[in-house]
């Protein structure tokens, strides 16, 4: 255990969130049970709900009963855990309630153990996030103006601003009160582990990175797709839809990570700023490009939903079709296809490279019947495959298709870290590599506007529950 991290407290605002019962606490947990937390680490819940210290204990460890096996299974750590947490009431336009949060940190440092580090964690709406912020620079628990040795963090989660201005206006007041290396704006993709691969892949193999551009490669094809609806998220949904929910972070980050430039080193500023320079490149939109660009969907029956207004037009399906202007990707068009309620969940990236420049074993003037392809499973099935014609056995000389296959389960085995154990930890120990810098978050929302704005209130189309979304978003493959 890092000496750094003694005297740890993490707060987190949104305490009673479904984000914080599924993900925070069962990670935090494990995190505590692997020993990655010191003994002395405390958790102190933020919410509007008025409870005890008691009553907040128990409330998470029925959530953590609920949500982890491992503290379902290990009855004696679920104990000490809940012994460390605490719990404050806040209404978060109020200072009031601020004061008393840093009342119960500092009380800790009276009883004789002074200058905690600190990591706010912010699970709440991200039209709450720059008063929360602001509040906390106001109480003197911001992160410029450190009273003593002990460090300061915040963790942002997504969606990071709601469009490009409130997100400057969010960068803005975290910039008053926090320095840029204390701020992680987490998107659990980066997290997963077959998306931290896509650059292993990248740059630690030298026979892609050669063929890696407009020369070799005719298209990318990025999926997102969900068996799922809204899953009772109706009033975020009708805020958000899926151009906000998933595009603008999670599809946009896996597109940066496929057409990004190598890093002149593997540390977390030349990262970002290979990624920031892709998202800076990609074409915005207008409507005359909107219009042979993007398809938009909403799945029967969401109309119904708990929270949705009953004409509501917001989109639970998104085709796009993205171009990288920079000098290696000009003319290679980026698909990207996401949706919810749609026949599989599965998250794949197609790479698809041009044909040889003979087509000796298709039909005479055909295009080539299996163009070679580098498929990238991001889940369910974490994988690599590349896909290449092979002689199909016979009298015959007739190509099919064929993958060679990486699975990581199956090579690599043993307990994995999820996307949340690995990024609280990155965080914690102040690695930024897997967080969103903000020009990259102001890129993205830029891109998403100039195609929000170029719709222009279009209403989706309709398309049946399980099925592939929209009949006109076909043409995207
Ligand atoms: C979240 C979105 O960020 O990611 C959800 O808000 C989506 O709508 C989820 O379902 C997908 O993440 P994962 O890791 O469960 O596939």
């Amino acid at each position: 255990m890092s000496g750094t991290l003694d005297n740890f407290t993490i707060i987190i605002f949104g305490a009673s969130s479904d984000l914080a019962s599924r993900k925070l606490f069962p990670s935090i947990f494990q995190l505590a049970r692997w020993g990655h937390m010191p003994e002395s680490f405390r958790l102190i819940g933020v919410g509007r709900q008025e409870l005890s210290h008691d009553e907040f204990r128990r409330s998470v460890r029925e959530r953590l009963l609920e949500h982890s096996p491992e503290a379902a299974g290990d009855a004696a750590r679920l104990d000490t855990f809940c012994r460390r947490l605490f719990y404050v009431r806040v209404d978060l336009h109020d200072q009031a309630g601020y004061e008393a949060l840093r009342e119960e940190i500092m009380r800790d440092e009276e009883n004789g153990r002074t200058c905690r580090n600190l990591m706010f964690y912010l699970s709440i709406s991200p039209s709450l996030a720059p008063d929360v912020v602001r509040n906390l620079g106001q109480v003197g628990l911001g992160g410029r103006e450190l009273p003593c040795a002990g460090w300061r963090k915040i963790i942002a989660e997504k969606p990071y601003g709601h469009d490009l201005e409130s997100a400057l206006e969010l960068n803005r007041v975290i910039d008053e009160v926090f320095e840029e290396s204390q701020v992680y704006r987490i998107d659990h993709y980066l997290g997963k582990e077959p998306v931290q691969n896509i650059m292993v892949f990248r740059f630690s193999n030298g026979i892609f990175e050669p063929l890696w551009n407009r020369q070799y490669i005719a298209q990318v094809m990025i999926t997102i797709a969900e068996d799922f609806g809204i899953r009772g998220r109706g009033g975020y949904y009708e805020e958000a839809g899926l151009l906000r929910d998933i595009i603008q972070n999670h599809g946009l980050q896996l597109l940066a990570a496929i057409a990004m430039e190598p890093p002149v080193d593997i540390d977390a500023d030349a990262i970002r700023d290979e990624k920031a320079k892709v998202l800076r490149a990609v074409r915005r939109f207008t409507p005359d490009t909107v219009r042979e660009s993007v398809v938009l969907g909403q799945y029967e029956g969401y109309l119904g939903e708990k929270g949705v207004a009953p004409d509501s037009k917001v989109e639970t399906f998104a085709a796009v079709k993205f171009h990288v202007d920079n000098w290696r990707w000009s003319g290679v068009p980026f698909y990207m296809k996401a949706g919810k309620n749609l026949a599989k969940s599965v998250t794949e990236i197609v790479i698809t490279f041009r044909c040889p420049p003979q087509n000796y074993y298709g039909a005479l003037g055909a295009a080539c019947s299996t163009p070679n392809q580098v498929v990238l499973g991001i889940q369910p099935d974490e994988t690599v495959a590349i896909r290449f014609g092979a002689k199909r056995p016979g009298e015959q000389m007739i190509t099919d298709p064929v993958f060679m296959k990486f699975d990581y389960r199956g090579t690599f085995q043993g307990e994995g870290l999820t996307p949340y154990h690995r990024l609280l930890l990155d965080a914690i120990e102040g690695n930024q590599m897997n967080f969103i810098r903000k020009d990259s978050v102001e890129h993205s929302w830029s891109i998403i506007d100039s195609l929000k704005d170029s719709i222009d209130g279009q209403a989706p189309e309709l398309y049946p529950v399980h099925s592939w979304g929209p009949e006109s978003s076909r043409i995207y493959g």
